[in-house]
């Protein structure tokens, strides 16, 4: 008896945990990588996320400044919490300071 109704005070916990469809929706994007996809949130520059996910990136600065983390981005936005002091390419992000603003896809060889 005890240990059923431990089963039935947790459960609602757990529910409320769950982000709803439209939480998720705002808050988790897409990205695309030939064959990979990989979710991302807005809450941490590209760069950091794709790391994470055990893709290699090219850096050196990663401040914005030497554009080595250059990817060609062939749909879809992102943004830059500061303007970069690199040029970045028309069709091109800077994985370093980029927040993926929408489901994107990506390529590193092009
Ligand atoms: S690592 Fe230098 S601009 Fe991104």
């Amino acid at each position: 008896m005890t240990s059923t109704s431990k089963v039935e005070r947790i459960q609602p916990e757990q529910a409320e945990q769950v982000p709803s469809p439209a939480q998720e929706k705002d808050q988790v994007h897409r990205v695309l990588l030939g064959k990979k996809q990989i979710l991302v949130t807005e809450d941490e520059p590209l760069l950091i996320q794709l790391e994470r996910a055990g893709i290699h990136v090219e850096y050196q600065c990663r401040e914005g400044y030497c554009s080595s983390c250059s990817i060609k981005l062939l749909w879809g936005q992102v943004s830059y919490p500061f303007e970069p002091m690199a040029w970045v390419q028309s069709g091109y992000l800077l994985a370093c300071c980029a927040i993926v603003k929408s489901d994107i896809e990506i390529a590193f060889f092009e």
